[in-house]
This record gives C-alpha cells, sequence and structure tokens, in this order.
C-alpha cells in the first residue's frame, strides 16, 4: 500500500488499585477493533498501554493490604494484564507509569516546562491529617453537609442533596483515613501555568482534534478563563520525586499521560521503531487517545499544552466516550451490576460482549447501555442465528461434492452488493461509527440468509441431477459468509481465526474483495455456541456475591488500630437502631457451598416456625463442623437478598480483622429467637 498510515492509539492507563470492570473493557474493547481494523486495512498500527501507579490511593491501598506499594502495582498489573488478553485485546506493549522510562520523560518534560518559565512555586493552605501526617484531598475527608445536614459525606459533595462545597465548609470535618480532625497547613506547591496557554488551546481545541460536543463543552470553561495546575504533592506519596525539589512528588496526573511515551518507548526498543517519528513536534505519524469523558480536561487541556512547551507533537485526535449503565442504570454493586471482567469471564465468553458493544458503539460521548436481556438475544440472533447459520447451512453440501467451492460466482447481484458495502463499512470503522457498521454487516447477513432460504439446497440436493446447482448456491453462501467474516474480523478475533481454518484462507482487508473460487475449504466445526440466559444471571448473582463478600469482615489488617481503620459511621437515632431486628440464632446446620470460596451456608433457628438461610463470608476462619450447635447474632429483618446459591435471609454479626473473622456469641443462658438491644 502507498498510502500506509503510521498509526500510534492508546486507551486511558486504569489505576492499579483495582480491578478491571466493564466500564473499563468497554474503552479497551473500542480501541482495540479500531486498532486491529487499521491494522487489518495495511496500516502500520501501535497500541500501548499501561497501568497508572502512582497516587495516594494506591499507596494507601498497599498499606491496607499490608504490602510495599510496589507489590501492589506488580500484582494488580499482572491481573490487568490477563483480564485484558483474555478479552481478546490485543496491545503490542503494556507497561506501568512506575518505571524507568517513565522516571526519564517525566523529569525531562517537568524541567523543559520549569526552563520555558512554564512552572510557578508558591505556598498553599490544604486540609492535613495530623494523626497520618497525610495531606487530605477532597475524597478523603468526610462531614456534615452544610446544606442539608446529612452526615457522613465526602469533601467535595453531598450524595443526599447534590450540594458541591469545600471541604472547610464541611460541618465537623474528619478524615476518611483517620478519623482525626483535619488541620489546616502550608507548604509549598509547584504550579502548571495552564492560564499561559489559553490562546494556543482555543485555537488547538477547535482545530479537529476534538468531537464537536468536547469542543463546545471546553469553549464553555476556556470562556471562564483557566486555572493554574497544580502538579506537586507532599511527601509520603507513592510517586516520582520532583528532580529539583526534594520530598515534592509529581501529581499522578502529570506523569499518567507520559506514560503513553515510556510505553511505547518499551515498544520502540523492543521492535527498533524511531520514538521521534512518532513524538517528534514535526512528526507526521498519526496519534490517538481512546478516553472516557470523564477525563477530558486531562487530555484535551493540559497534556496539548504540556506537550506544546515540552516540544513534543500533540494527538492528532482525543476520542471521548460515555460511560457503561447496566439494564439503564449506573453499575452497582448492590444489584449486581457493578461487573468485573474476570467475574463476566468466569461465566460467558469475550466475543458475545466484544460484539455487543460494538453494535452499540457510536463516536458521541453519550452513555451506552449494556442491558443484559437485549444482549442475550442480540447476540444469539445476529451471530449464532445470522452469521454462524450461514456457514452451517451451506458447508455440508460443499464437503459433500468433494469440499472444493465451484469456479463461478452463481449469482454475481448478490456478490457484488457484498463488494459494494466495502467503502460503506470501512468508513464507519475509521469514524468509529461502529454501530452502523453492525448494521451494514447484518443488512448482508440477512440478505444472505434470505438467499438460502429462498432456494432451500437441501430440498434441491434431493433433485437428480442438481449437483453443480446446489454446490453454485451453497460456494456463494460460503463465500458470503467469508466476506461477513472478514467484516466482523476487528470485532471477532477468535471467530475469525477459526473461521480461516474452515475455509482454508487467511481474511486479509488490504485489497478489495475477491471470492474464493475452486478453493478447497475444511470441515465445518460449530463457530459459536447461544448464549443461555442462565449464565448472565449466574453472572449477576456472582457479582453480588463478591459485594457481599467485600462488605463482609476481611483479613485485612488495620495499621493503626482498629478504630482508626474504620472510623465510627455517623450517629444514629434510637429510632434507627431499633428498626434493626438483632436475634439470638442458633446454627443447626453449616455446610460448604460449591464453587464459593469464601462462604459458608448457615441454617440459623430463631426460635419461630422455620429456620432461616444465610450466606456468610467467614469460610476463611471457621469448619462448618465447628459451628454448628452454637449460638451467634443475626440480622433477622433484612430484605432477603437472591444469590447465585440462592437466597440469603439475614446476616450474622462478626467482626474482622488481619488474623480472622470473629463470629459474636451471646453468654451462655441465651435462647435462640431473644431479640438483642
Ligand atoms: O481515570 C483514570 O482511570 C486514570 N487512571 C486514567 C489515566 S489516563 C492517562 F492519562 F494516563
Ligand atoms: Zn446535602
Amino acid at each position: 500500500m502507498s498510502d500506509r498510515r503510521k498509526i500510534l492509539v492508546t486507551s486511558a492507563l486504569p489505576y492499579a488499585n483495582g480491578s478491571i470492570h466493564l466500564g473499563h473493557m468497554m474503552e479497551a474493547i473500542q480501541t482495540d477493533i479500531w486498532t486491529r481494523f487499521q491494522r487489518l486495512r495495511g496500516h502500520e498500527c501501535y497500541y500501548v498501554c499501561a497501568d497508572d501507579a502512582h497516587g495516594t490511593s494506591i499507596m494507601l491501598k498497599a498499606e491496607q493490604l499490608g504490602i510495599s506499594p510496589e507489590q501492589q502495582i506488580s500484582n494488580v498489573q499482572a491481573e490487568h494484564e490477563k483480564d485484558f488478553a483474555d478479552f481478546q485485546i490485543a496491545f503490542d506493549n503494556y507497561h506501568s507509569t512506575h518505571s524507568e522510562e517513565n522516571k526519564e520523560f517525566s523529569k525531562l518534560i517537568y524541567s523543559r516546562l520549569r526552563d520555558n518559565d512554564h512552572i510557578a512555586k508558591r505556598d498553599i493552605k490544604q486540609a492535613y491529617d495530623p494523626e497520618k501526617g497525610l495531606f487530605l484531598a477532597d475524597r478523603y475527608i468526610k462531614g456534615t453537609c452544610p446544606k442539608c445536614k446529612t452526615e457522613d459525606q465526602y469533601g467535595d459533595n453531598c450524595e443526599a442533596c447534590g450540594a458541591t462545597y469545600t471541604p472547610a465548609d464541611l460541618i465537623n470535618p474528619i478524615s476518611a483515613i483517620s478519623g482525626a480532625t483535619p488541620i489546616e497547613k502550608e507548604s509549598t506547591h509547584y504550579f502548571f501555568k495552564l492560564p499561559e496557554f489559553e490562546a494556543f488551546l482555543k485555537e488547538w481545541t477547535r482545530a479537529g482534534h476534538l468531537q464537536e460536543e468536547v469542543a463546545n463543552k471546553l469553549g464553555e470553561w476556556l470562556e471562564s478563563g483557566l486555572q493554574e495546575w497544580d502538579i506537586s504533592r507532599d511527601a509520603p506519596y507513592f510517586g516520582f520525586e520532583i528532580p529539583d525539589a526534594p520530598g515534592k512528588y509529581f501529581y499522578v496526573w502529570l506523569d499518567a499521560p507520559i506514560g503513553y511515551m515510556a510505553s511505547f518507548k518499551v515498544l520502540c526498543e523492543r521492535e527498533g521503531l524511531d520514538f521521534d517519528e512518532f513524538w517528534g513536534i514535526d512528526s507526521s505519524t498519526e496519534l490517538y487517545h481512546f478516553i472516557g469523558k470523564d477525563i477530558i480536561n486531562f487530555h484535551a487541556l493540559f497534556w496539548p499544552a504540556m506537550l506544546t512547551s515540552a516540544q513534543f507533537r500533540t494527538p492528532t485526535k482525543v476520542n471521548a466516550h460515555g460511560f457503561v449503565t447496566v439494564n439503564g442504570k449506573k453499575m452497582s454493586k448492590a444489584r449486581g451490576t457493578f461487573i468485573n471482567a474476570r467475574t463476566y469471564l468466569d461465566h460467558l465468553p469475550a466475543e458475545p460482549l466484544r460484539y455487543y458493544y460494538a453494535a452499540k458503539l457510536t463516536n458521541g460521548v453519550d452513555d451506552m447501555d449494556l442491558n443484559l436481556d437485549d444482549f442475550v438475544q442480540r447476540v444469539n440472533s445476529d451471530l449464532v442465528g445470522k452469521v454462524v447459520n450461514i456457514a452451517s447451512r451451506c458447508a455440508g453440501f460443499v464437503k459433500k461434492s468433494g469440499g472444493v467451492l465451484a469456479d463461478n460466482i452463481i449469482e454475481p447481484q448478490l456478490w457484488q452488493k457484498f463488494v459494494d458495502a466495502e467503502p460503506v463499512i470501512t468508513e464507519h470503522y475509521e469514524n468509529r461509527e461502529f454501530g452502523k457498521a453492525m448494521r451494514e454487516i447484518m443488512g448482508l447477513a440477512d440478505a444472505a440468509n434470505e438467499y438460502i432460504a429462498a432456494k432451500e439446497p437441501w430440498k434441491l440436493a434431493k433433485e437428480e441431477g442438481s449437483g453443480e446447482e446446489v454446490l453454485g448456491i451453497c460456494s456463494l453462501g460460503i463465500n458470503l459468509f467469508r466476506a461477513l467474516m472478514l467484516y466482523l474480523k476487528p470485532v471477532l478475533p477468535a471467530m475469525a481465526e477459526q473461521s480461516e481454518a474452515f475455509l482454508n484462507d487467511s481474511l486479509t482487508w488490504s485489497e478489495g474483495l475477491q471470492p474464493l473460487l475452486g478453493h478447497a475449504i475444511n470441515k465445518f466445526k460449530p463457530l459459536m455456541q447461544r448464549i443461555e440466559k442462565d449464565k448472565v444471571d449466574a453472572m449477576v448473582d456472582a457479582g453480588k456475591e463478591e459485594a457481599a463478600v467485600a462488605a463482609a469482615p476481611t483479613n485485612i489488617a488495620p495499621q493503626t488500630g482498629p478504630l482508626a481503620d474504620e472510623p465510627l459511621a455517623a450517629e444514629i437515632s434510637f429510632d434507627d437502631f431499633i428498626k434493626v431486628d438483632l436475634r439470638v440464632a442458633k446454627i443447626v446446620k453449616a455446610e460448604h457451598v460449591e464453587g464459593a470460596d469464601k462462604l459458608l451456608q448457615l441454617t440459623l433457628d430463631i426460635g419461630d416456625t422455620r429456620t432461616r438461610n444465610v450466606f456468610s463470608g467467614i469460610k476463611s476462619s471457621y469448619k462448618p463442623e465447628d459451628l454448628e450447635g452454637r449460638l451467634t447474632v443475626m440480622v433477622a429483618n433484612l430484605a432477603p437478598r437472591k444469590m447465585r446459591f440462592g437466597l440469603s435471609e439475614g446476616m450474622v454479626i462478626a467482626s474482622g480483622d488481619k488474623k480472622g473473622i470473629y463470629l459474636m456469641s451471646p453468654d451462655s443462658g441465651a435462647m435462640p429467637g431473644q431479640r438483642v438491644t
């Protein structure tokens, strides 16, 4: 190809303090489809990513787990890489922002900003946790909402009334880390002088690098004036120390996007690519960042300004997408719809979700709903019912007549329809209008199925002397199937690979679509199974179970005493307390739950006519046989929760620490069913 483009693509770097969920995966799938499409079209296209490994929350998470931050980020990175690989995300390199390469680039970029007089330094006052010795970001401060007086609200907004404020406005603020009352403390901070880039950004944000709706939003911010951006954090902080400022660290968001460069640098070293060709100020290559709409300001304001000052090229495009909702609502742990990538993979194969996301993706920033019933229906109807059906209906007849496709196309008009669709599908892929591409492809699949249904080769085959016609019809069917699989290859790489084995051909898209004529094919094997709704239900139940286990006592060590580790919850009235019906319960039966790592199933007697079934995350500390016959305390009026293994009709009361879980028991003499107050 003479017009072979050189393209570098990134998706946002996931934080190294939690698992990849189906929201992250939507972005990775969107980016992966686009990059696979570019490679398939013959372009030189690289896709890099990394874990975003710095910041206070990662430092605190490691501390909570009793491990070093280095250990924490390496554990999480291994988990992330496996999750992405199992969703067939084909990174050319996956790195970490906590790397030598990233340190070097961060130092280089910072020093160029400083030398260009784009760094300011001044003292600011901030909330400080005197017990923990840590400056507190807004999300680490809790207190009573100044507007509606709801307790236990985070430092910047109230979940009850929606008010936004600063932590200084909170009534009775406490540190969410230690429970201490924050004090104000002064320290020196470093700022990036963003306002100096106002003219540049006004122009850059309107120069075709952003979606129009994004450019409009940024236009509003730019009109209301830019603020200097605080890029330093005081020790203790897990990150890179600022070269000329001991005890000061780069804020995680300073070195996060630089991680794109660092990851690509590793690829350059490994593959012998020219880094400067892709990042140099005069680069003629293309650079695309795929991100969520929540991090637009970092990528479309701070990042281009930093790159410009540091004399690197700016992105060709920043492609923002919306959030994933599940069944029309925000993902929720309680509903089991906050689904981790691994939970999904424990129940379902990756490709149906890749297809469903593709079918619903646009190039806009609207949220996308993963409707689980629609997911089952759509995948079964489109992929199994339409696409695979074509091959499975035709393959047997071709095999019977010798396994070699006919020498000609029996219905040139129908074939031409598939050829003519190519530029349209190509354009939709290029513009990230994957939903439109999928609709186009499924329209072709409908045409192929209608043709085969009308020709009824299975009936024709019974007629004397029909062999050639049957072979002609079914050879066309196989060729149409092949065209569909080629068009779907960026979305369904594994199914495309299996189809290549069946077709005895590799699906390439750098030249126009040519039919396979007089070509021997292999035995057809089923390419995709129907999705059973039961599997989806089991996945949702598993999500609920994970949420319940996460909320149950864990074996995590409190570092500064239990109360500091988990400060007292907001005060409640006696009326609130009395709503919780605690009862003495006798454990009449305790059993292992097949397939659950952390749960035991308890049968509890609370002195009335029926026993209660409760699943409890206490397996790590108790053997079932040791529990049977003993008394404990249960919440008896908790609304029953449907879990994968059955209905849980309450909770037993326990505490926990690093060494174990401790089930509460009443003193001897207590009787099952007695109310605990
Ligand atoms: O919002 C996030 O999850 C960030 N970790 C994304 C970073 S993207 C890039 F700039 F590094
Ligand atoms: Zn409020």
